[in-house]
C-alpha cells in the first residue's frame, strides 16, 4: 500500500513540477500547431480561477491562473467577473500556444447540485469555450493522481472536502466549512492584523516556522474532520490536495492527528485543475 502511494504521488509530481514551470509564464512547455485537439481545464475556486491546457495525450502545456473573489463555497457569486477573468486567462493562453482553444470542461464541488453545473458551464461558454463536460472536484482530483480506491482530502480556501473512491467510483463525499482563509482568520487575530496582511504572512516561506506554530490547530481540526468523516479508520491511501496544505510540515501534523499516513503532491493546488482538463 506505501509504495503504492507513493507511485501514485511520485507520478501526479511529474507533471505537477512541469505544470509549475509553465503557470502563467512566457511560454508552452513545446510548440504547438493547430491540427492539435487541445483539452482545456477551468477550476472556478473561491480563492482563485485556474486554466489548464493539455495536449491529446494529457501531457501539460500551458496553463494560468487569477486570484478572484467570484466564487464562495464553490458556488459562483459574481457571474460577470468569473466570465471576465477566464477570458482573459483564454486570450492570454492562446497568444503564448498561438492556436485558438474552442472547448473546456468545468467542475463543482460534490452535492451542489445541476444548478451549479449549469452556472459553471455558463460561465465558460460566456467566456467563449464550448463547454465539453462538468464533473464533480474529487472525481477530478482522483483521476489525475490515478486512484481507484483511497480517500482525496482537498483543502482549498474555504472547506476540507473529503471523498471516498472504492473501485475508480466516488462512494462518499462530505464537505466541512474549515479551509486556508480559517488559516489567515487565526494568524489575523493572533497579531491583530487584517485578513490581507495575514494572508501575506500565511505565504511567506521564510515565516514558515512562526505560521505553522500558530496555525497549527486548524491543521489539527482538519484531521479530526477528515477522522469523523471516515469514521476513524480512513480509506488509503489518503492524499491531501489544495492550496491551502502549502506547509513543509502539514502532513507530519496532519498524519499525526488523523491516526494513518497521508501524502501530499508538489504544488496540491493544481492537481483538480489538471484532472478536470483531462475531462475535456
Ligand atoms: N503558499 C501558500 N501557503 C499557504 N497557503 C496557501 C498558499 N498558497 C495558497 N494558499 C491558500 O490556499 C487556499 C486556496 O486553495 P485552492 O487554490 O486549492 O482553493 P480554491 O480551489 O480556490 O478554493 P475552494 O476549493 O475552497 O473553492 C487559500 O486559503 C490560500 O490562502
Ligand atoms: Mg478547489
Amino acid at each position: 500500500m506505501i509504495a503504492e502511494k507513493q507511485d501514485l504521488v511520485t507520478t501526479a509530481n511529474q507533471k505537477l513540477d512541469q505544470f509549475a514551470q509553465v503557470v502563467n509564464g512566457d511560454q508552452a512547455t513545446r510548440p504547438v500547431t493547430d491540427q492539435e485537439t487541445l483539452k482545456v481545464g477551468v477550476d472556478l475556486g473561491t480563492s482563485s480561477i485556474v486554466m489548464v491546457v493539455l495536449d491529446h495525450d494529457d501531457n501539460v502545456l500551458y496553463g494560468n491562473f487569477e486570484y478572484d473573489h467570484a466564487v464562495r463555497d464553490g458556488l459562483v457569486v459574481n457571474f460577470m467577473d468569473s466570465v471576465r477573468i477566464l477570458m482573459r486567462l483564454k486570450q492570454q493562453a492562446e497568444e503564448i500556444l498561438g492556436v485558438s482553444l474552442a472547448t473546456a470542461s468545468g467542475a463543482i464541488p460534490p452535492g451542489t447540485g445541476e444548478g451549479s453545473a449549469k452556472i459553471v458551464a455558463n460561465v465558460i461558454e460566456s467566456a467563449g469555450f464550448t463547454c465539453s463536460a462538468v464533473v464533480d472536484e474529487p472525481t477530478a482530483a482522483a483521476k489525475f493522481l490515478h486512484l481507484e480506491n483511497g480517500t482525496v482530502v482537498d483543502i482549498g480556501g474555504g472547506t476540507t472536502g473529503i471523498s471516498i473512491f472504492k473501485d475508480d467510483q466516488l462512494t462518499y463525499v462530505t464537505d466541512e466549512a474549515t479551509g486556508g482563509s480559517h488559516m489567515t482568520m487565526v494568524l489575523a487575530g493572533h497579531n491583530h492584523w487584517d485578513m490581507a496582511q495575514a494572508e501575506a504572512f500565511k505565504r511567506d516561506t521564510t515565516k514558515e516556522l512562526e505560521v505553522f506554530a500558530t496555525i497549527r490547530p486548524v491543521v489539527e481540526k482538519m484531521a479530526a474532520i477528515t477522522r469523523a468523516a471516515t469514521q476513524g479508520e480512513p480509506q488509503e491511501p489518503v492524499i491531501v490536495v489544495g492550496g491551502a496544505i502549502n506547509f513543509k510540515d502539514f502532513i507530519k501534523t496532519f498524519s499525526q492527528a488523523l491516526g494513518a499516513p497521508a501524502s501530499k503532491p508538489d504544488f496540491p493546488q493544481f492537481v483538480t485543475p489538471i484532472g478536470i482538463a483531462m475531462y475535456d
